[in-house]
Formats: C-alpha cells, structure tokens, sequence
C-alpha cells in the first residue's frame, strides 16, 4: 500500500482483513474496518474531520469521502458505496447502497438498509428513514423497499466482501499483454472461471427477461 499519508501526526488505520488498491489514497484520520474493500483512485481524506469506514463495507473506484469540520464522515457496517459517489462529512448506517455518482452532503444522514438511486443528490442535513429509496436532485424519498430488495442488497455487499479477500489473495500487478491468449477464461462475480458459451447464455436470459431483443 503506498497511498498512505500521516497528517499531522495522524497516521490512517486499515485492518489487515481490508482490500486498499495500491492507487486509493488514504491521509490522516482515516480508519478501514476488517473485510473492507476500497477500490482503484478511491480518496479518503481525512484532514479536516475523521473518516470511519466499518466492517463489510465498500468504497468503490474513484469514491471521495471527506470528513466535514461538524461530522465526521461515517460508513457504518455494510455499507455498499458505489461507483463515483462522494461522502461529505455525513453519516451512512449500516448496508445501506449509494448510487454510482451520487452525491452525500454534509451532516445528512441515511438509515439502515436504505437504497440512494444513482446521480442522486442528497442536500445538506437531510435525514433519510430505513429501508426506502431515495433518488433525484435533490433527493426524495421514493418508496419503501421490499423484503426481496433488502436481501439481494445483502447478497451484492457480500459480493464485494468475498471481493475484499480475493483481491488480497490474487491480485498482482502485470505488464499487459499485447493480445489475448487463445481459449482465454471469463470470470463470474464469485471468481469461478465460465466459457464464451456460457457467458453468452446468461447474457441471452438476462436481456430476455428485459424484454431486450437477444
Ligand atoms: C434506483 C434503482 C435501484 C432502480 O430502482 P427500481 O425501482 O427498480 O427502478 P426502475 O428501473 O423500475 O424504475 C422505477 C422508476 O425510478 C426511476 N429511476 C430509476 N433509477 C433512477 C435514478 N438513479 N434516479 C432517478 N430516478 C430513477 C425510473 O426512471 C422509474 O421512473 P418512472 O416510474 O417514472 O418511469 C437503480 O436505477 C439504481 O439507481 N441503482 C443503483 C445501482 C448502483 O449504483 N450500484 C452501485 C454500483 S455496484
């Protein structure tokens, strides 16, 4: 991990069961829990106010969190944080999902299990209740989520966690190559390899049950 700066004295915490990408940046009072997995040029600044990112959770590539000067900017357990989004000085609760490019404001607060649509902003202060939806600019609350949306939410963070270990486990920096090699593997989520064939049946019965032409 090279990433990695002290600020004034204050030197980040990542648990040795947590995934850092060697390109995140990490400064200051900074603290990665057990299981964690932050992705590529993902940046946790913490210089103006501590950053805490629990146990299960994932900041995914290219992610900003900053603590604010009146909250600390808090991910609890779980948390599943996806693409582009940015935490500002806020508090996430536990297994809840940002969206890709969302937008968190400072002292906002979003409750367990909850689901922030992507390229949703969420204004200064605004405090979300458990288990809905939220989305739009700025960000309302849309519905309640379902029993099946809660468990699948479940599923997709304990995707990234086995993510986290794999990634410890396999990962290596390499020179690309200038061609793919014949008979080249394809990888599911779970890390098990699947041929062309394969793949090509799952796309055709996912755009099929989209109504997509296959
Ligand atoms: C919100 C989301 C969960 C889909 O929820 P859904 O209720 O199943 O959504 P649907 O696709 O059935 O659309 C329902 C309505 O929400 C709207 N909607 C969907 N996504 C939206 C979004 N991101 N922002 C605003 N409105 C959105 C749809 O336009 C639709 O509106 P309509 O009823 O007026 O036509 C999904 O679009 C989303 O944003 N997921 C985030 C995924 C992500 O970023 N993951 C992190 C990376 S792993």
């Amino acid at each position: 991990m090279v990433n990695v700066y002290s600020f004034n004295g204050l030197v980040p915490v990542v648990h040795p069961d947590a995934y850092v990408h060697p390109s995140a940046v990490l400064i200051g009072d900074v603290h990665v829990g057990p299981r964690c997995y932050i992705g590529p040029c993902a940046s946790l600044r913490g210089d103006f106010g501590r950053i805490v990112v629990k146990a299960g959770s994932n900041v995914q590539d290219g992610c900003v969190v900053h603590g604010g000067s009146k909250q600390d900017a808090i991910i609890e357990e779980n948390g599943h944080i996806g693409h582009c989004a940015v935490i500002h000085g806020c508090h996430i609760a536990t297994g809840v999902l940002i969206g890709m490019n969302s937008v968190i404001m400072d002292l906002a607060y979003i409750g367990a299990s909850s689901i922030v649509a992507a390229n949703t902003f969420v204004k200064i202060a605004m405090q979300v209740p458990p288990r809905v939806m939220v989305a739009g600019n700025p960000a309302k609350v849309v519905r309640d989520l379902t029993e099946k949306e809660v468990t699948n939410r479940i599923a997709a963070n304990l995707n990234y966690q086995r993510l986290a270990a794999r990634s410890l486990a396999v990962m290596q920096e390499a020179t690309a190559l200038p061609a793919a090699e014949p008979g080249r593997r394809r990888m599911q989520m779970d890390g098990t390899a699947i041929t062309d064939e394969k793949f090509n049946e799952i796309t055709r019965a996912s755009r099929a049950a989209r109504g997509l032409p296959v």
